[in-house]
């Protein structure tokens, strides 16, 4: 038997102040999109903001229904607009933030499995990572290299071939 450990780096900084300022400006959308989340029954509302490699930016909200299942999270819509706007152009970096009037949105969230999953086959099929910049409206944020990194001994498309 052999035991083995599975570990990655991420970055943490204090505030968005110590981001570059592309990066900042980034999570600045995400958390102003966020506004235009569709949330009336968890009152949590997401933003994300992707940046293109050609400097096109596209964000995406979650979109909640009575039918609670149907909701989908604001990661999910913005790679199915991605996909469908710009299918060809990789993503460079995601910026995730969130508010809520019921919570404290004061530290980073992170993608939901199910969006881990939805980032990871976008990663693969534009061969390209997506780097997370994680950060609520204050408080610390998160650099994440490569959305994958959050979702080890994934099930991919190569199972299926
Ligand atoms: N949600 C997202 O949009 N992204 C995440 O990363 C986590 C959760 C949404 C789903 C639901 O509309 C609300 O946040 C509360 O779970």
């Amino acid at each position: 038997m052999k035991e083995n450990k599975f570990e990655f780096q991420y970055e943490v900084y204090e505030d968005i102040s110590q981001l570059t300022e592309r990066d900042a400006w980034l999570l600045k959308e995400a958390k102003t999109v966020t506004d235009q989340a569709y949330a009336p029954y968890s009152n949590f509302h997401v933003g994300a903001v992707a940046m293109l490699e050609n400097g096109e930016v596209v964000a995406g909200t979650n979109q909640e229904n009575a039918s609670y299942p149907v909701g989908i999270c604001a990661e999910r819509v913005l790679l199915g607009t991605v996909a469908t706007v710009h299918p060809k152009v990789p993503i460079s970096s995601i910026a995730i933030s969130y508010n809520s009037e019921e919570v404290k949105s004061d530290h980073p969230i992170f993608p939901c499995g199910m969006c881990r999953q939805a980032l990871l086959e976008y990663e693969t099929r534009l061969k390209k990572p997506i780097r997370l910049i994680l950060g609520g409206m204050e408080g610390k944020v998160y650099i994440i290299k490569t959305a994958s990194l959050l979702l080890p001994f994934a099930f991919t498309r190569n199972e299926l071939i």
